[in-house]
């Protein structure tokens, strides 16, 4: 008798805990006799490419990936069936929709079901293809932490426990020379991971998105703390973070196959608004990138990103397509994939969160 189908995607950015994900997946449906694993390779792009690139998964194949970063079935973030890329001959690009075909390549694969992992714009397309009949399940991921469905996403925490172990070694160095060091980490939208992070390590001062800071209030607080004697003083900055009335600083403009726009290097605009608005002290900026998205999963990451895995598929087992696993007041929850993808999960100003880093003498330029 023929097994049915699932078959495994892993879409946008990577993120610490996906092959967790995917080894909960595999193990779970193991013990159905009549379910098999398959893996689409670099998000749908493995099916809809000619010919197709999907891997059946096997024991062999997951064993032990739950302690790995990345995803054993690569990922990228320049493969939306709902508006695809594809390059001119004039080198130009244009975007098509390729929804249907993949929605056909599907039936001619004989896939049962669809376990989509991946951030906010992976479970638009699921939902997409949900409408189009796919019988699909979301599993959320991301380091930013920015889907407001769930409580946490595997990958976050991992990533705070890099950017405070960064953060650690800076201060000790700023201690030293008297500096003014801004540390700059990832978070477009949304300021979760300089948030916990500034706490952790202790920052002086942290900037996220949702707070647009005042730099004379920032250099104010900065020169305070000279004034005691303490004489250094430390920064976490969320890429996304801006200044009062001010844009987001991007690298680069958005090239046309690009799914978003390229943030970083905020860091070093900062160190020279500060020089304008008067900072005496002597300044450096590192930023952290895409240090925070490798490596080994801390392990509250890979129990949830395994949580997720086995839950997805149970969602399979018992037919509850449309909808995504999620994690809210420490339980392991569906909700339908339209309400996921309807709003994000931004930092709350008024929230006790940000009310304790004040407390603890965190400003946050505003
Ligand atoms: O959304 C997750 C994220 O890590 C953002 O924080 C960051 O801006 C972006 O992905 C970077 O994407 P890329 O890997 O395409 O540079």
């Amino acid at each position: 008798m023929d097994k049915k189908k699932v078959l495994v995607l892993t879409g946008g950015g990577d993120c610490p805990g996906l092959n967790a994900v995917i080894r909960g997946i595999f193990k779970r449906a193991k013990k159905e006799k009549d379910w098999e694993v398959l893996g689409s390779i670099e998000a749908f792009n493995g099916v809809m490419k000619e010919p197709v690139d999907v891997v059946r998964l096997t024991s062999k194949k997951v064993a032990g990936i739950h302690i790995k970063g990345g995803t054993i079935l690569k990922t990228t973030n320049k493969g939306n069936p709902l508006s695809y890329p594809v390059q001119k001959e004039d080198g130009t690009w244009e975007n098509i929709d390729k929804t249907d075909m993949l929605v056909e390549r599907l039936k001619q694969l004989g896939i049962e079901a669809v376990i989509n992992i991946g951030g906010d714009g992976s479970q638009l397309i699921s939902q997409a293809l949900y409408e189009k009949g796919v019988n699909i399940i979301g599993v959320p991921k991301t380091i930013d932490n920015d889907l407001s469905a769930t409580d946490f996403t595997f990958g976050f925490r991992t990533a705070v426990q890099i950017a405070t172990d960064s953060f650690d070694k800076l201060v000790t160095t700023a201690e030293s020379h008297h500096r003014v060091m801004i540390m700059e980490v990832m978070g477009r939208d949304a300021g979760w991971i300089a948030l916990h992070t500034a706490i952790a390590g202790g920052a002086e001062l942290c900037l996220i998105p949702e707070i647009p800071y005042d730099i004379h209030k920032v250099v104010n607080h900065i020169n305070k703390r000279y004034k005691k004697g303490k004489g250094f003083a430390n920064i976490v900055i969320a890429e996304g973070a801006k200044p009062k009335g001010g844009e987001v600083f991007q690298k680069e403009a958005k090239l046309k196959h690009e799914e978003h726009v390229r943030l970083g290097g905020v860091a070093y605009l900062l160190s020279r608004q500060l020089k304008d608005a008067g900072c005496q002290a002597e300044i450096r900026e590192a930023v952290l990138g895409h240090v925070q998205r490798g490596g080994t999963p801390i392990a509250f990451d890979r129990i949830l990103a395994t949580l997720f895995g086995v839950k997805a598929f149970e969602m399979v087992l018992d037919r509850e397509f449309g909808n995504m696993v999620c994690y809210r007041g420490n339980k392991i929850c569906t909700v339908s994939l339209k309400e996921a993808t309807s709003t994000y999960n931004f930092v709350d100003k008024d929230s006790y969160l940000i009310k304790a880093a004040r407390g603890v003498g965190i400003s946050f330029g505003d």
